[in-house]
């Protein structure tokens, strides 16, 4: 990784790296966020799929929801700006489930977690960070593989955000979603979120909307809407362009060498040892 200008773009808080469009002042003030018992959360890992998600939630209601930008993303104003929505909000965050503020917990709001095969998360994330400039230089994957695996990346270690939600797994305001059963069967997620979140919708609406939410629909969208500037739901660019690269499963094995994933294979089996994944 280049190291000019590496230190004006992250910085990091409670051992997790974040880029300066996270404040400390924000961070720090996380805790005592005013959650309201609607809030539905959108939690993810970056390049996990969330604006995938976003864009298949906001289809399923029929009343006005907001899709906020990040809970992390800004500076001290961002709590009163949120504070100040009046609609419901769905409200999408990269924070691991400890620094989450407990006032989400404690009012029992509906979250999603969403998770990705992480060697592919890997390899989205090597082509995010060399396309963003809100992030760090990286000189080649192998060097970002390195990073990846020691959790030297923004949001810290993959490893860590998982175990931090799956512990919470079985509560009944959680929902865990997998990337791949989206691709394999989108219906039956979105089924499964309209069941979650007690939403109404008949099966030839979820199937119209499966069909808006593909990857190439979405990726039009986003190439003729010119973006708006301010509405991504990663707290790492405001630029919709930098998602949508090749929505696929398995792309991790045009990157990983054989060496390569025996390594993360044997670090996956220690650091995974009392998960259910
Ligand atoms: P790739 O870089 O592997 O293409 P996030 O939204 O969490 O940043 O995740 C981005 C990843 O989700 C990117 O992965 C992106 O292409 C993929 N993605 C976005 N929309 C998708 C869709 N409709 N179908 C499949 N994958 C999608």
């Amino acid at each position: 990784m280049s190291s000019s200008g590496e230190a004006e773009l992250l910085h990091t808080f409670k051992g997790i790296p974040f880029t300066t469009r996270s404040s400390p002042e924000l961070l720090k003030s996380l805790d005592t966020f005013d959650a309201r018992e609607d809030d539905v959360l959108l939690v993810s890992y970056p390049k996990s799929g969330t604006h995938w998600l976003a864009g298949v939630i906001t289809k399923l209601y029929d009343t006005q929801v907001t899709v906020t930008s990040p809970i992390e993303l800004g500076d001290i104003s961002r709590l009163e700006e949120l504070n100040k929505l009046s609609s419901k909000r769905i409200i999408p965050t990269h924070l691991d489930y400890n620094m989450l503020p407990p006032n989400f917990k404690n009012k029992k709001c509906k979250m999603i977690y969403i998770s990705r095969n992480p060697k592919d998360t890997a390899v989205s994330m090597f082509h995010y960070y060399r396309d963003n400039p809100n992030l760090p230089t990286v000189d080649s994957w192998t060097a970002f593989f390195d990073l990846f695996l020691k959790g030297n990346v923004v949001c810290g270690s993959w490893f860590d955000h998982f175990l931090s939600w799956e512990e919470h797994e079985d509560e009944k305001n959680i929902l865990f979603l997998f990337y791949e059963d989206m691709k394999k069967d989108l219906p039956k997620v979105v089924k499964e979120i309209t069941l979650f979140l007690n939403l109404n919708v008949s099966d030839d609406d979820i199937q119209d909307i499966c069909q808006k939410s593909s990857f190439s629909e979405m990726k039009n969208d986003t190439e003729k809407e010119n973006s708006d500037p301010s509405h991504t739901v990663c707290a790492l660019t405001s630029n919709r362009k930098l998602i949508f690269r090749k929505g696929a499963v398995g792309d991790w094995k045009n990157y990983f060498t054989p060496k390569q994933n025996i390594r993360f294979q044997e670090i996956f089996n220690e650091k995974m040892k009392l998960s259910k994944m």
